[in-house]
This record gives C-alpha cells, sequence and structure tokens, in this order.
C-alpha cells in the first residue's frame, strides 16, 4: 500500500514538472518524503529484523571506540552534535563510554531529519541512559555557532546524490521519468558544475555519481563550528577509486531485507537507497570551508588503533567473549565492513594534533 502511495507521489511530480526528476530529486523523496519516505516512514530499517546493519548495530565496542576518540578530542565545555542519530544505539554507546571514563560534553545535540527516527532514539536513550536525558538535546536546524565535536555515522551515503552517465568523452546527468505508468532511467542535459572533478578517459556508458548535497552540507558545517572537530564515518572511498575505469556502473546501491540491488524503482519508500562517499571531495570541500584534514583511514585500523581488542581481552565470561570476538570480526575484516568504511578527521582552528585513531594508519595522501 504504502508503496504506491509513494510511487504515485512521484510520478505525480514528474508529471507535475513536466519533465523527469534528477535522480537526487528522486532519492530525496523516496528517502525523505514526509511520513512516507524511507527514512521518515515507521519501517524498522537497522539491524536483523530491517533491511541492514550498520556499525554501531553491530556492537558496542565500536561507539566505545569511537567514544574513546571523542574523548581525546573533547575540551572542557565543549559540545558533541550527532547528525542522523539512527536508532539512537551510537549515542547511547558514546555516552555511556564518556561517562564512564568522566569525559562527558556539556551537551549532546542530536539533529536528525527524521520524525519518525527522533522518537525511537528518545526512546532507546530513555531506556539505556534514563540519568543522561538531560544531557540530550534534538535540534530542528542547524546551530548558529558550535564549538566542540561533530559526527555523522553513515549520513553522507544517505544524502541525496546525482548520477551521470558518459556519452562519446562528456557527462550527462541521468534522470528518471516515467514511461507506460512504470519509473525510468532517463539521460538528461550536460552536466555542468566545474566545481566536481569528474574522470576523463572512461568510455560511453560509464555511470557514477556525483553528490552536490554532500558537498553544500560540508559547506554549512564550515559556516557553524567556530572551533572543533568533525568525524566522518562512511563506506566510500578516495577520487582515484571512485572513479575507476572499471568501476562502469557507480556506486548506486540499494538495501531491502538484507539484499542488495542497483534497482532504485522497486520498494519505493521500503528499502534504502545508497551511494558511496567519494572521500576526495568531501576533503576538499572541507578545505575550502575553513578545515584541515586531521586525519583519513580505514574502520578497521581506526579500530585497532583505538584499542578495540583492548575490549575483548577484558570480557572474561566465555560466552560474552566469543560474542564480542564475531562483532569485532564484522566490524574489522576487509571483507566486512573492515576496508570499505573509512573514518574522515577534520579540523578547524585547532593546533596540529595526531589523532590516537590514526596512529596505526593515515590515508590522507589517497584523497
Ligand atoms: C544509514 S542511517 C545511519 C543511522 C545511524 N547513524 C547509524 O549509524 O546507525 C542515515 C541517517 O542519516 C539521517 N540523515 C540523512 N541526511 C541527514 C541530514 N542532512 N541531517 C541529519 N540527518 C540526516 C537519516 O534520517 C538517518 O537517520
Amino acid at each position: 500500500m504504502q508503496e504506491m502511495k509513494l510511487k504515485q507521489i512521484i510520478k505525480n511530480a514528474i508529471i507535475q514538472k513536466a519533465a523527469p526528476l534528477g535522480f537526487d530529486e528522486f532519492m530525496n523523496l523516496a528517502l525523505y518524503y514526509p511520513a512516507k519516505g524511507y527514512y521518515t516512514g515507521g519501517k524498522q530499517k537497522f539491524g536483523e529484523q530491517g533491511d541492514f546493519i550498520t556499525a554501531p548495530e553491530v556492537s558496542d565496542l565500536f561507539g566505545f571506540c569511537l567514544a574513546k576518540q571523542c574523548a581525546e578530542l573533547l575540551k572542557k565545555d565543549d559540545d558533541l552534535l550527532e547528525f542522523g542519530a539512527g536508532s539512537g544505539i551510537l549515542a547511547a554507546q558514546i555516552l555511556f563510554e564518556l561517562g564512564r571514563i568522566g569525559k562527558l560534553p556539556r551537551t549532546y545535540y542530536i539533529l536528525e531529519l527524521s520524525a519518525e527516527l527522533r522518537q525511537r532514539q528518545k526512546q532507546t536513550l530513555k531506556k539505556v541512559l534514563p540519568e543522561l536525558m538531560d544531557k540530550i538535546v534534538w535540534l530542528d536546524s542547524l546551530p548558529q555557532r558550535f564549538c566542540g565535536l561533530v559526527i555523522a555515522n553513515e549520513v553522507l551515503d544517505a544524502m541525496p546524490a546525482k548520477r551521470l552517465i558518459n556519452e562519446n568523452g562528456s557527462f550527462k546527468e541521468l534522470g528518471v521519468d516515467c514511461q507506460n505508468d512504470n519509473l525510468v532511467w532517463q539521460t538528461l542535459t550536460p552536466y555542468k558544475n566545474r566545481k566536481i572533478l569528474l574522470p576523463t578517459e572512461v568510455e560511453t556508458g560509464y555511470i557514477t555519481e556525483v553528490n552536490e548535497r554532500a558537498i553544500a552540507w560540508i559547506n554549512s558545517l564550515g559556516d557553524f563550528i567556530d572551533t572543533g572537530f568533525v568525524l566522518l564515518i562512511d563506506y566510500g572511498m578516495g577520487r582515484d577509486e571512485y572513479f575507476h575505469p572499471q568501476r562502469t556502473a557507480g556506486t548506486l546501491q540499494c538495501h531491502y531485507q538484507h539484499k542488495t540491488t542497483d534497482n532504485p524503482f522497486v520498494h519505493i519508500g521500503e528499502q534504502d537507497i545508497t551511494t558511496s562517499v567519494n572521500f576526495s571531495d568531501i576533503a576538499d570541500a572541507a578545505t575550502s570551508s575553513g578545515f584541515d584534514i586531521a586525519g583519513y583511514g580505514t574502520q578497521a585500523m581506526f579500530l585497532i588503533s583505538l584499542g578495540i581488542e583492548q575490549y575483548l581481552a577484558a570480557e572474561k565470561d566465555e560466552k560474552r567473549h566469543s560474542n564480542l570476538a564475531q562483532q569485532i570480526k564484522l566490524l574489522v575484516l576487509p571483507s566486512a565492513m573492515g576496508e570499505s568504511f573509512k573514518i574522515l578527521a577534520l579540523s578547524k582552528n585547532q593546533q596540529a594534533v595526531k589523532l590516537s585513531g590514526f596512529k596505526e594508519q593515515d590515508l590522507t595522501h589517497k584523497l
């Protein structure tokens, strides 16, 4: 029922525009249309009962390690701001661990686009950390000014991207049209954003994505952060790998009940739609918005640098030890999340420091 309704809304948007939608416009409606989009609707998204699993849903150790990095960066009276907090589990893990080591931020802000997820986050945090609820504040819009630490896990990949196709050496936008009552891909006009670097030596038919909204979001962080750090965690890669000649079909992925396809026109409003992050574009936007790059590496080496194995060693209960060992494998093995996920750290108005999370590896030169 829900699928048909949102699909019809999208078709109507195409009819009203009297032209195909850009893929970013389509993705925005499919994920964020009020109350009916994938993130704004009531569906269970995360975990085994949902469509995909994120690192904090895999293991508390992810959030505990991130908290260790946060503790090193948070100064007295600093705030922490998490974007797109999902089920609220990462906030719970970070606050729990920061509380344990006596480094709680002044306020833990959450900025979440989805009203439904905001409710879910409140429920999770009330259940797990009732004593810290007065530290947590949900924001409706970006703050005017901010000093402290911003984190976003798997948020950039959920920002609507444009899809492009190469035709005889130049790129055109791929849009979404309605034909015979079906949604179909449609090649649009030449893509003309000169600020975005695109591959030059690829064949006709080569498809890729650019995420102008993610770039604009980074620029907006530059506007309101006075001093502090940003930690961005997501699946993605540097430009060379992103535009590898063999990556001919781009990075679009749709997740439905733990199955992955590249068809965004089915299960509309019921499936997640994502594209990988071009971390070079993000780093370029960050440096032109007043940030310095404070480190870039794989999730595996970040968690290892922050001592994920020490948590395992400290667990004496045999069953819990074996569960943790399984979770660590999922987080760090290259065949699971270890290599495809990266951490990009940005700093603003800070002395140059080496973050503990990049002790074992810093791939900034690959951006
Ligand atoms: C893939 S989920 C990740 C959830 C959570 N961070 C986790 O790791 O489990 C993406 C989240 O980002 C949110 N989101 C997307 N764009 C956003 C934006 N511009 N500002 C705030 N939240 C955003 C979505 O509503 C959703 O909660």
